[in-house]
Order: C-alpha cells, then sequence, then structure tokens
C-alpha cells in the first residue's frame, strides 16, 4: 500500500491523483501505552504526590458500621488463597486512581483465583462487615475503583481465563478480570471483534468494562454492553453466588438481573463472569482524519457521515485544538495534519469491500471538500497509519493528565449545545480570576473531545496541582449547566466517588429512590463500594 494521502486544502474536486506523502509512515508508536506511562509515573519522584481522599474531602466520614481488618481475618483469608494472593505489603497501586486525583488507605489487597475464592472472601466480609472495593485495571476517571477509607480491595486480576469461545454464534464468556486488549486481540485469531474499544484497553477488565457498562470509540456501531452482554456470574455481599452467565440472545424468562450489574460500579456484587455477543470483524478498515473550523461544520459532517457512509460507518470521533495541543506536546509521532485547525474529526469504517468502502469515504470526503466543510484531511493507507490516527485520538486522555491532574466531566447533551460547554467553562474560569495556559497558572488548558456520534462530550480542565477552589467554582456549575439542557452528567465512565453528589442533576428523586432500594436488597449492609454511587 501507498502512504497516507493528503487531500490539499481548498480542494474543490479532489481527484483520483491526489498528493501523496509518507508523513505518518512507519514511525512506531510514541505515545506510551497507558499501563506502561502510569508505571513510569509511579517511578518518577517529581510526580506531584496524590493526597489522601479522606484530607482532600474531610466532609466525608469513615463509616462505623464497619470492622476494622484484624489479625484473624488475614489468616482467615491466607487459609485458601496462596500468600502472593493476600498482599498486604505494597498496596500503593491499588489505592491511587488512574487520575493521580484520590488515594484511599487500603492495608489488604486481595486476588481470588476462581469464583468460590470470590465468595469465600464476600462470605467472610459480609459476616465480619468488612468494607470491600472490587477492582479491575483501576482505570477508573470518577474515582470508582480505588477505596476511600481502608475497604479490603478485590483485584480481579488473576481471573483471567477466556472459559469459552462458539466461533459460530460468535459468544464468549471470560473471567471478570481478562484484560480487553487480550481478549480483543484472542477474538481477532478467529475473525472476531470484542464490541467495546477505548484507550486504556491494555489495562482494563472485561469486568471492570461490565461494571462501568463502558462506551468507548465504536458505541455507535457495536451499541452498550447493556445490548451485547448475555449473561453475568456474580457474587453478592454475603458471598451468595448468581448465576446468571446465559449464553442466549433471546430469553424473556424473568427480571432481565444482569442488566443490573451492567453500570453497578461495584456496588450491587463482585462480577466475576461475563458472556458476551461478539461481532464478526471486518475484514476492510479505513480511517479518515480532517480538520474544520467550526463546530457547526463539526456536526454537517457527521450528519453527512450518517447517510453517505451509512452501514459502513464505524467510529465519528471530535476533537478540539487545545486538545491536539496537548497531544502532540508529549507525542514524538508526525502530525497527521501539519496545520492547526480549529476542531478535527477522526471518521473510520468497517466493512467487507475494499473497492467499495473506500470508494464511499472517498466521495463522502470529496463531497465534504466541495461543500467547503472540511479544510484538509488525511486518509490512512494501511494498518500502520490507522494505529497511528487513532494514537492522537486515543492519546487525548494520557497527554491531558501529565501536567498533574484533570477535572475531567463526562456529558451527554443534545449535540447543537454539545460544544458550547467549553467555551462557557474557559469562561467561567476567566472571569472567576483563573490565568489559563500561562507558565504560572495552575490551569494547563480547557479541552473539549469525544463520541460525538453518540453524543457524548468529555470537557477537561487539564491541571497542575488538584485544587479545591477550582473545583468549587467547576462544580456544582457544570452539573447545573447540564441538568438545564436536560443532559446527562455521566455519559460514560459512571458515578463513582467524584459524582456520587450530583446525580441528583440526572436522575428524578423516585429513580434514585429505586435505585436506593435496589442497593439495600443486594447489600443490606452497605459492605460493596461504599461512600460512592448513591
Ligand atoms: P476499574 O477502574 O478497576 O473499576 C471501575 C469500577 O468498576 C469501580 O467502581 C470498580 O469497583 C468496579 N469494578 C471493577 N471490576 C469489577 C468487577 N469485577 N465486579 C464488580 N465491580 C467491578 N470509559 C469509557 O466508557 N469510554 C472510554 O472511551 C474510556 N476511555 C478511557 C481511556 C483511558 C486512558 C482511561 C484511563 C479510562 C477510560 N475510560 C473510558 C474509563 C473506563 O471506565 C475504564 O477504562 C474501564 O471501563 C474500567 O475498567 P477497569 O477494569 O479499569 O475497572
Ligand atoms: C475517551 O473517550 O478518551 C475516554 O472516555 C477517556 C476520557 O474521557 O478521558
Ligand atoms: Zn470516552
Amino acid at each position: 500500500m501507498s502512504a497516507v494521502r493528503f487531500i490539499p486544502r481548498r480542494f474543490t474536486t479532489v481527484s483520483r491523483s491526489l498528493r501523496f506523502t509518507s508523513s505518518l509512515r512507519g514511525r512506531a508508536g510514541v505515545i506510551r501505552s497507558y499501563a506502561a506511562a502510569a508505571a513510569a509515573e509511579k517511578k518518577n519522584a517529581s510526580t506531584p504526590t496524590v493526597k489522601l481522599t479522606a484530607e482532600m474531602y474531610p466532609e466525608i466520614q469513615r463509616d462505623s458500621r464497619f470492622a476494622k481488618l484484624e489479625e484473624e481475618d488475614l489468616a482467615y483469608f491466607r487459609s485458601f488463597l496462596p500468600d502472593h494472593a493476600v498482599v498486604t505489603d505494597d498496596t500503593v497501586g491499588f489505592n491511587i486512581d488512574s487520575m493521580r486525583k484520590y488515594r484511599g488507605q487500603s492495608r489488604l489487597v486481595l486476588k481470588p483465583r476462581s469464583t468460590e475464592d470470590v465468595s469465600k472472601i464476600m462470605k467472610h466480609c459480609g459476616e465480619r462487615k468488612l468494607a470491600v472495593v472490587p477492582q479491575g485495571g483501576n482505570t477508573s476517571l470518577v474515582g470508582g475503583s480505588v477505596p476511600v477509607f481502608d475497604e479490603i480491595v478485590i483485584s480481579l486480576s488473576a481471573m483471567n481465563t477466556i472459559r469459552s469461545f462458539d466461533d459460530v454464534s460468535g459468544i464468549i464468556v471470560v473471567d471478570a478480570g481478562c484484560i480487553l486488549e487480550s481478549t480483543d486481540n484472542f477474538l481477532a485469531e478467529h475473525g472476531y471483534i470484542f464490541p467495546l474499544d477505548l484507550g486504556a484497553k491494555g489495562s482494563c477488565h472485561i469486568g471492570g468494562n461490565v461494571a462501568t457498562n463502558a462506551g468507548g470509540l465504536r458505541l455507535l456501531r457495536y451499541g452498550s454492553l447493556h445490548g451485547s452482554v448475555l449473561g453475568i456470574e456474580a457474587v453478592t455481599a454475603d458471598g451468595t453466588v448468581v448465576n446468571g452467565l446465559g449464553k442466549l440472545r433471546k430469553d424473556n424468562t424473568g427480571y432481565d438481573v444482569k442488566q443490573l450489574f451492567i453500570g453497578s460500579e461495584g456496588t450491587l456484587g463482585v462480577i466475576t463472569g461475563v458472556s458476551v455477543l461478539c461481532p464478526k470483524r471486518s475484514s476492510v478498515v479505513n480511517v479518515a482524519f480532517f480538520g474544520l473550523d467550526s463546530y457547526e461544520k463539526v456536526q454537517q459532517a457527521f450528519v453527512r457521515a450518517k447517510s453517505e457512509l451509512g452501514e459502513i460507518l464505524s467510529a465519528f470521533e471530535f476533537m478540539d485544538k487545545q486538545s491536539q495541543v496537548q497531544v502532540a506536546k508529549y507525542s514524538e509521532r508526525q502530525k497527521p495534519l501539519d496545520e492547526q485547525h480549529n476542531f478535527y474529526v477522526l471518521v473510520e469504517t468497517s466493512g467487507s469491500d475494499a473497492a467499495h468502502d473506500g470508494e464511499k469515504l472517498q466521495n463522502y470526503l470529496e463531497r465534504l471538500m466541495e461543500s467547503d466543510l472540511i479544510e484538509d484531511g488525511v486518509v490512512a493507507q494501511d494498518e500502520t497509519q490507522i494505529k497511528s490516527i487513532w494514537t492522537w485520538r486515543e492519546g487525548i486522555p494520557e497527554s491531558l493528565g501529565r501536567a498533574g491532574g484533570v477535572y475531567k466531566y463526562d456529558v451527554s447533551i443534545p449535540l447543537d449545545e454539545l460544544y458550547q460547554l467549553v467555551d462557557d467553562t474557559r469562561e467561567l474560569l476567566i472571569k472567576a480570576g483563573y490565568e489559563i495556559g500561562t507558565e504560572s497558572s495552575n490551569i494547563v488548558d480547557v479541552v473539549g473531545y469525544g463520541h460525538l456520534g453518540d453524543g457524548n462530550l468529555h470537557l477537561n480542565v487539564a491541571i497542575k496541582n488538584y485544587d479545591k477552589k477550582i473545583e468549587h467554582t467547576l462544580e456544582p456549575w457544570v452539573y447545573e449547566w447540564i441538568q438545564k439542557r436536560q443532559g446527562s452528567i455521566s455519559a460514560e465512565h459512571g458515578i463513582g466517588f467524584a459524582k456520587k453528589n450530583y446525580l441528583g442533576y440526572s436522575k428524578d428523586p423516585s429513580m434514585i429512590k429505586v435505585m436506593k432500594e435496589i442497593k439495600q436488597l443486594f447489600d443490606p449492609n452497605g459492605i460493596l463500594n461504599p461512600y460512592k454511587y448513591i
């Protein structure tokens, strides 16, 4: 294959003999994987120390109903778990979250190897009233995966076996601790794809994905996990194993209890196994990346993508200029586009006919050019270039966190007003007297990007140091802004610790009441992931 195709600026009729450039070709990955970056950060003594959540939020008190860990508890866990699965010495990485915003004080991490182990752990913790936090890859962006006080961390990392795969139906059954990327690699060997993809794929677990009902980069194509998860096995607060690991697409026998676990963020039970319906992997994937000068044009490009790319459209991601400036700061890769644009869009198509799909995408881009919607763009010509372009999108969260931390807002609002939130937030901070992006200012930048195809914006305020004054300027202002537009304060990252006080901005009191009743039913003593969610 030849190299990336540049669509020259202001081309009105894009011909088949476009200029070619090898700008992205053959450059190795430079934005490191999330896991590698996190590990490097831990070693870097100059990174700011993460304050204890209990110190940052003194208004939250440890619940005195919970017991404190004793030697007898450790002895019990050691009676059925190997020594290395009862971690008491190096618990730091399990206490600090991926945004370096929250830090718990757990003295114990348990690494069960089987559903039976989890059941024994939960039965004991239930009887003793020991609070627990189920933890997957610890990539939560709402502080959901780390303890607040001394909760025991139950890490699913040792439960990572693919239990079965049926290559006729595409149904996979996995342990909750299977890493998303490894599972997808396994599926690729069989011509299938996992119906979820996200930037943290190298670290996050399928159990964690299900527990957060993660959305990711291709929800527009494959839908939500509420549709593709067929069954769940979970252990509730008293050690009961709820076996709902069905493998049926259609099953109308009673309440669909598994749906409650999807998005429950470790508050109803520990998910130990999941069955998922996986689609066939597309044999032909194309990716285009282009620059536009206004958000209005981004929306128009999206509407056109839906009608002109139709069934092959698999992702439509947008990014603003500021987000790409941050990625460029840390990437050694050459930018996909040399010139700066106010907005960028990544469009992916997935189909099975190279000529047909290529022509469709080409026609779509030509029409956008003719209508003066896009300013400049590239189309990846091979797998390396596809990965390279995706890095400019997937690398945003990590780049934003590099200066110190991020105030993250993950919202759903009607598309026409989606980006307005970024402009209004910037204005709010300036009016409040903050400088943005200067050498001496704490605020690095205010950026917006996200899954436009799903009506989902990620508003991020990147900062050098977490600061309660900035937080109080932003919250609840952001949530009020969203409420006025009947939006959701969490489109995909969940509620966790960060948003638990703000649920009422998106959910009616009658719904919150039902949620509390459900929690009470599954976990009457509240030992599962306390201080969060509701
Ligand atoms: P953790 O972070 O360990 O846990 C998350 C929550 O689930 C916690 O409340 C925890 O208690 C609970 N939990 C975990 N495992 C279990 C289990 N087995 N049983 C019960 N409860 C459990 N999210 C998106 O939706 N879309 C994205 O595009 C996206 N991109 C991301 C990119 C980056 C770089 C990062 C760092 C995060 C991203 N996220 C995204 C956040 C997302 O929620 C997580 O990446 C992922 O779904 C969480 O999986 P995990 O295994 O890391 O779970
Ligand atoms: C993303 O879309 O990149 C993720 O949801 C992570 C984030 O918002 O930072
Ligand atoms: Zn996202």
